[in-house]
């Protein structure tokens, strides 16, 4: 599958193009923030030993809006769209420019993501839907993960002859979808939650609920197909746990017996690991901004755990504020952040304190 629009470069030509943009003594001691264009940023990276060595990519690029985003001279909270103030970055390109302005890029993320690395590209449905086919043709269908929708702000009632927007969108894939880096971190259950999943209550007060003994599949030779207590598991399953911890956990009194000698165990909800992530994200971004468009920290924090480990190196070309570099700071993972608006590069600059050697400029 592929998108056809004007002026669309052959990959190889941008592989060449990027080539010619040559190396750079960069520094080793990660973080690292570069002041510039993207495409020439990403290109030194791949030329300065960085193929394939970074496992984490999030990007927030423009969203082909055509607006002007400004930051107010004095007044850091007042972020307006247009008019006066200080320009944090233009989002005007026509529709095929700006879809031929992210493949180039994308093409280079694919080439500097390690063969465990994901990348997620944060994006409105205006051009989200482009983007996925162009994403499709990049990284290869086979490593789409999710289309998550990022519940952002709350109902609106705007006048429009159409329903309120309070969702965008983060497509996810890895650059090869058995590899990828996944932590599996997970939400703790809401007072709620517990109420509804651990409708009893035992003598110590602690909500629980039981679960069979027993699941789908057979053991054809193994302990959790044999006798326990007299009882075969019923056809079609297997006993959870072999007869010896099944005993155990009796004695523990960690089994709860019908009145007709059937036993489950229990599961306690203080000792549940957490609900699964799933593709619904509330995540609201803040309400006092230093920086357009900033987006929710704790929202990055949940991407850089998930999809990063400690040694693992961080990109976002797009940096904005900083917000994906703060986060990797915070869990202690290295970074490299691009940005070419003085505004951004400065806002990155005091939120994260770097010291002049972490900051290449390059143009
Ligand atoms: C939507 S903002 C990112 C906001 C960021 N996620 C945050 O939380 O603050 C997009 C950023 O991309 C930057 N940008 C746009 N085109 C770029 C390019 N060609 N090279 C580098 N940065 C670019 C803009 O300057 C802007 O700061």
């Amino acid at each position: 599958m592929q998108l056809i629009y004007p002026n669309k470069q052959p990959e190889q030509q941008i592989l060449a193009e990027s080539e010619q943009i040559g190396a750079m003594t960069l520094d080793e001691h990660l973080p690292l923030l570069i002041a510039g264009d993207n495409f020439d940023a990403l290109s030194i990276l791949l030329n300065s030993g960085y193929c394939e060595r970074i496992d984490l990519i999030y990007i927030d690029p423009p969203y082909n809006t055509q607006q002007v985003f400004t930051v107010s001279e004095g007044r850091t909270n007042t972020i307006s769209r247009t008019g006066s103030g200080t320009v944090a970055y233009a989002d005007d390109l026509a529709m095929a420019d700006y879809l031929e302005f992210m493949r180039k890029r994308l093409v280079l993320m694919r080439e500097l993501l390690s063969p465990c690395g994901s990348i997620y590209v944060h994006i409105d449905s205006k051009v989200g839907h482009y983007l996925k086919i162009i994403m499709d043709e990049v990284f290869g269908a086979d490593n789409f993960k999710n289309d998550i929708t990022r519940v952002k702000s709350n109902p609106k009632n705007f006048a429009r002859r159409a329903f309120g927007n309070e969702k965008d969108m983060v497509l996810f894939y890895a650059k090869n979808a058995k590899k990828n880096i996944f932590n599996n971190i997970t939400t703790p259950l809401t007072d709620e939650d517990k109420t509804e999943m651990f409708q009893k209550v035992d003598k110590q007060g602690r909500r629980y609920n039981t679960v069979p003994v027993h699941a789908p599949g057979e053991t054809q030779n193994g302990e959790t197909g044999s006798l326990w207590r007299g009882m075969l598991p019923p056809k079609g399953r297997h006993w959870r746990s072999p007869p010896s911890e099944l005993d155990k956990l009796d004695e523990l009194g960690l089994l709860e017996w019908s009145k007709n000698g059937v036993p489950r165990i229990k599961k306690f909800a203080d000792e549940h690991k957490g609900k699964k992530i799933q593709d619904i994200w509330r995540y609201k971004d803040p309400a006092h901004p230093i920086y357009p468009t900033e987006k929710n920290s704790d929202m990055l924090e949940m991407i850089v755990a998930q999809s990063s480990n400690q040694n693992s190196i961080v990109l976002d070309c797009f940096a904005g504020s900083g917000t994906t570099l703060w986060a990797a700071q915070n869990l202690h993972r290295r970074w490299i952040g691009i940005d070419s608006s003085p505004v951004a590069v400065q806002a990155i600059q005091e939120r994260l304190g770097l010291l002049p050697y972490q900051l290449a400029k390059i143009s």
